[in-house]
């Protein structure tokens, strides 16, 4: 491999030392917007740097290709709703496990390298590549809602390990036959692609926010893997980082669900058919006596969750809030590590309406407050507070950690009627004697406290 100028390696390296800076700067809201943008400048100085190669070919491709990929990046970035995030880091991070994969297939057809190692890292990062291409591009079509049902084959487990075992076969016949005949290259990427499509289709669209993360952390592995094979700095660095930060939001997804991974990509949620019987009835309360409960209270908790994103209720949550802080009453946020359908969709939700960030407590930090709130305001959650997960081993959200808004002393829950949350499971808490609850959208009923709230002064 040739010696490359130390203004490209210098550049590499000033990327890789960028992407760092901003992966770091993701770790906390109050720094993450400027994470984004300087590991943004670390894709521009190594992308620029590539440019710097001597004797690069197909320059005007590359151009071509740049402008289409930025472009589009930059239109759909600009278009996209805060509620299609999903769908959309689905897509480009298929995209990034299909670059992986192609600069591997370019490698093989061209006879690339004979070493070893190096053919063998070129195979791994071709077949997560092609897995994470097809399995993100499914997760794309379900949460866009283009695909709306999960296929499941029959003997699916079967057929994933077979399909694994063919693919993995394949792979160690190119290592052993480099340069591969073209073939055998061929049908390689064909089940490796397949297999990616048929691990995903069965898996339901709410679990997908984990399987997009786990496809994130193989998209990282793939180009570090390829990055290795071109002899990439930047692409390895870029890579590992990528791949070590999706495998530990995968597991914290897993954990805070306490749904095994395992479990995940092969037992589909069912709602719990028969889990314990729950006693009491539902009471419900208008928003002038929510409002009369929560501007007389000297501590409220606010719980978001999926609800107040589906109805864009954030802004209007914020300015109840404040309406409470003029009076007198301390108010935080408090947020599950899944609530909504997205890792930290609530947090950038609230950050969004201007909510600050000392407001906003993780479910370790504002547990042990609940006992002194004396009203817990749950707006559009149901699975993060209902305390069926402590007690009913039948329930699938059973070890769940929950929000313990239950220990309030009243509890309002705004949501449109009596529907379950994402699990399908009863939530025990609506039923129980501390708790009211406002029916109807999240967003009108927010403007109606908003509204009562100003007539009390
Ligand atoms: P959910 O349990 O899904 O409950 C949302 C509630 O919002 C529903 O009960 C629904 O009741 C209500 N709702 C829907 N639209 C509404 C609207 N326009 N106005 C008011 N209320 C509305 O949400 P959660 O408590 O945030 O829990 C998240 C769930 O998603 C958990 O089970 C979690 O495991 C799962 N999950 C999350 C993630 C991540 S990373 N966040 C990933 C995978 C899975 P009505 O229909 O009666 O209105």
């Amino acid at each position: 491999m040739m010696t490359l100028p130390i203004y490209v390696q210098g550049a590499w390296f000033l990327g890789a030392l960028l992407f760092i800076f901003g992966l770091k700067g993701m770790s906390s809201p109050a720094t993450a917007r400027r994470g984004i943008v300087v590991a943004g400048y670390g894709m521009l100085v190594a992308v620029a740097g590539t440019f710097l190669v001597p004797g690069l070919q197909n320059l005007a491709l590359m151009l071509v290709a740049l402008v289409l990929g930025g472009a589009g990046a930059w239109i759909s970035g600009q278009r996209v709703k805060m509620t299609d995030m999903p769908q959309m880091v689905a897509i480009y991070n298929g995209m990034g496990g299909g670059a992986a994969a192609g600069i591997a297939a370019v490698e093989f057809a061209r006879g690339g390298s004979h070493h070893t190692i190096t053919v063998v890292l070129a195979v791994i990062g071709a077949l997560i590549g092609a897995v994470s291409f097809t399995g993100s591009c499914v997760a794309w079509a379900k949460l866009q809602g283009v695909l709306k049902k999960a296929y499941r084959l029959p003997a699916q487990n079967a057929v994933n390990v077979v399909l694994a075992l063919a693919a993995v076969a394949l792979g160690v016949a190119m290592v052993v036959s480099a340069p591969a005949r073209p073939e055998l290259v061929v049908g390689f990427f064909a089940l490796a692609l397949l297999l990616g499509l048929v691990v995903t289709l069965p898996i339901g669209g709410a679990d997908m926010p984990v399987v997009i993360s786990l496809f994130n952390a193989f998209t990282g592995l793939a180009v570090g893997f390829e990055g290795y094979v071109l002899g990439n700095p930047a692409l390895i660095i870029a890579g590992i980082v990528v791949g070590a930060a999706g495998t530990l939001l995968t597991q914290l997804m897993a954990k805070a669900m306490n749904r095994p991974l395992s479990n995940i990509l092969f037992t589909p949620m069912v709602a719990a058919g028969s889990g314990e019987a729950i006693s009491g009835t539902m009471k419900e309360v208008g928003p002038i006596d929510a409002a009369a409960m929560m501007r007389y209270a000297a501590k409220v908790i606010i719980v978001p969750g999926y609800g107040m994103a589906v109805a864009h209720a954030q802004h209007k949550v914020w300015e109840m809030t404040e309406l409470l802080e003029e009076a007198g009453v301390e108010v935080k946020f408090a947020i599950h590590p899944v609530a909504g359908r997205m890792p930290g969709h609530m947090n950038v939700l609230l950050a969004e309406a201007g909510v600050p960030y000392d407001k906003i407590f993780d479910l370790d930090e504002i547990n042990g407050e609940f006992g002194q709130a004396d009203v817990a305001l749950i707006i559009g959650a149901n699975d993060v507070v209902n305390p069926t997960a402590r007690t009913d081993k039948s329930s699938p959200i059973y070890g769940m950690p929950i929000l313990n808004a239950d220990q309030a002393q009243n509890v309002i829950v705004i949501k449109r009627g009596k529907g379950t949350g994402y699990s399908g499971v009863e939530n025990a808490l609506f039923y129980t004697d501390n708790c009211r609850m406002l029916y109807g959208d999240a967003q009108p009923m927010a403007a109606e406290i908003i509204q009562h709230l100003k007539t009390m002064g």
